[in-house]
């Protein structure tokens, strides 16, 4: 992670509605359209999401925000069990990029996950940013659905989801709507 003294006073916190406009805002500002946002409204308000987190400053400016939602294993094969998330999106401030905010997120997030209980989390995004918190594309290969390709990664937080593999899966209805 990125050492600096903006990341050192940093807060992560679970997101609260009190922060939906600021949430979109970040969205739309580390995205430059409004697509990421309208996909985070639609998990939201359909009970897609499992965990969302926001990073702020000590005086409580709100510098990044992240989402995950249930991905749902099909009803075959020993990883039918597995608890599965997909991670999207992901959001820091321009201003705050660079400097450690979207690691802190992630790496908060992912223990969050473990502790509950999730197997996989997946994700579409950076081949070169994402690997750097233990996403693989080999992994991800074993998981079929409708991404593929070496922007679609995989990390398994137990034992299960590395050995439970592979799996065919679904993702939230909103998914299908998004370009
Ligand atoms: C991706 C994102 C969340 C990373 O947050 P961040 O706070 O800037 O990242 P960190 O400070 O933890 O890490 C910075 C490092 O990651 C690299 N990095 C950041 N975004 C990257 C990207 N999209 N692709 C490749 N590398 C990236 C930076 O160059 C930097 O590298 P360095 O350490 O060698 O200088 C942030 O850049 C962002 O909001 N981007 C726009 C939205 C997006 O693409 N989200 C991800 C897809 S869901």
């Amino acid at each position: 992670m990125s050492k600096s003294p903006l990341a050192e006073d940093l807060q992560i916190r679970d997101f609260s509605i009190a922060d939906e406009a600021c949430v979109r805002d970040v969205t739309v500002a580390a995205f430059a359209q409004e697509a990421e946002a309208n996909l985070l409204y639609r998990l939201r308000h359909c009970g897609a999401l499992i965990l969302e987190k926001v990073a702020e400053s000590r005086d409580g400016k709100l510098q990044g925000h992240i989402a995950f939602s249930r991905v749902t294993p099909r009803a075959t094969g020993r990883g039918q069990g597995l608890k599965v998330s997909c991670l999207a999106p992901v959001s820091v401030w321009p201003h705050y990029q660079k400097q450690g905010v979207g690691s802190a997120l992630i790496r908060a997030a992912l223990e969050q996950l473990r502790s509950c209980g999730e197997d996989l989390v997946l994700v579409l995004g950076s081949p070169t940013y994402f690997p750097r918190l233990g996403f693989d594309a080999d992994l991800a290969k074993k998981v079929s659905g409708p991404y593929a390709g070496n922007a679609f990664m995989a990390l398994a937080l137990s034992e299960a989801g590395q050995a439970n593999l592979p799996i065919e899966v679904a993702f939230a209805t909103p998914f299908e709507e998004f370009e």
